[in-house]
């Protein structure tokens, strides 16, 4: 067995989703009650470095530390993350030199994660950060792994961090144990997200206790997860077609769906800012001229737009007054990447 400590660096982008994952199933970690569709993003990324070394007899039992973006966070969110790492490592290496020393219960992981996008475009960097972690602790320890592997562990962190672990166009389904990629990044040169953000602020309700409040509390839950299969297959048919228009017009559905399950729990879930509307309007103004953008949102204010590389611009132009730093436009990225330390 090679020694301890080894450290692996990982790169991943943010998923946004174009048919929305809001929901979980009861009983499981992170498992969708709704199928997705998304978008990896390719212009923006985190960036991990996780150590992973053994502990040695009488070490606390969790030592696991997380940096991100220079803050350290609280070792509990993190825990069943790194617990379900571990048993992945246990599980795989049962008959390690050692016994017991090289099993996965020994090991803790040390973990810097910084994303290069202003931490105020308070983007999925979950989505992102997970989908880097995940590779970067299996990568470390059993080598190189399947990248469903991968996306599973991802999922325990975030559910939507299931899908960056690809790139391209990816699909996640209602109950499945990771996601899969539905075409490479390849698939679509002229597609284009802007990302409009409109607020710094740390989202007040985490996208967990919001998906469970409406799960709860809703009217209206039911009915969205009812619907949400048929426009996620709407939404695959769009992509599959290269239909900006129907992939746009169905991503609004989507989001509005969603939303409008949220209005309606109690008490009620409002991510918008006057600004996020001031957005919507104005881009239905900019379709009654003509142009292609339709947007999409997700837990918080910020707005993304759906459009094609001859009016990405254009865009990023339009709503600059509103927004707290420059918009990011972005084409389809790749899925996650690994590398050693050194290769940073
Ligand atoms: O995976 P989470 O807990 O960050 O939840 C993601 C929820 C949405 O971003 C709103 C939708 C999605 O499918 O990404």
């Amino acid at each position: 067995p090679e020694s301890f400590p080894r450290t692996i660096s990982a790169t991943a982008h943010p998923s946004l989703a174009v048919a929305k994952y809001w929901g979980k199933q009861t009983g499981a970690i992170n498992t969708a009650a709704t199928p997705s569709v998304a978008i990896t993003l390719g212009a923006i990324a985190a960036r991990t470095t996780l150590t992973v070394d053994c502990a040695s007899e009488g070490d606390q039992p969790c030592r696991d530390q997380v940096v991100l973006n220079g803050v350290s966070q609280d070792p509990r969110r993190f825990r069943p993350f790194f617990d379900a790492v571990r048993e992945v490592i246990t599980l795989n290496c049962p008959h390690q030199d050692g016994g017991s020393d090289q099993a996965g219960e020994c090991l803790f992981f040390t973990v810097r994660s910084d994303n290069d996008f202003p931490t105020a475009a308070g983007l999925a960097s979950s989505a992102a950060g997970f989908a880097a972690l995940a590779a970067s602790a299996l990568t470390a320890t059993l080598g190189e792994r399947p990248p469903e592997e991968i996306s599973r562990l991802a999922r325990i962190g975030s559910g939507s961090a299931c899908r960056s672990v690809y790139g391209g166009f990816t699909r996640w389904d209602a109950g499945a144990p990771a996601a899969e990629q539905l075409y490479p990044e390849t698939w679509w040169p002229d597609l284009r997200v802007v990302v409009l953000p409109v607020s710094s602020a740390e989202k007040p309700l985490s996208s967990r206790d919001a998906m469970n409040r409406t799960r709860d509390t809703s009217p209206f839950y039911d009915a969205w997860v009812a619907d949400a299969p048929s426009l996620a297959g709407e939404t695959r048919e769009a992509i599959a077609q290269r239909d900006l228009e129907r992939l746009g017009q169905t991503a609004r559905l989507s989001y509005l769906r969603m939303f409008s399950t949220m209005f309606a729990a109690a008490p009620p879930i409002m991510y918008w800012l006057p600004q996020s509307l001031e957005i919507i309007r104005g881009l239905e103004e900019l379709r009654r001229m003509g142009l292609p953008v339709w947007e999409t949102m997700d837990a918080g204010p910020q707005v993304k737009v759906i459009t094609d590389a001859a009016h990405a611009r254009q865009v990023a132009e339009e709503f600059r007054d509103l927004l707290v730093s420059p918009a990011i436009i972005s084409e389809v990225g790749p899925g996650v990447t690994v590398g050693t330390a050194s290769d940073r």
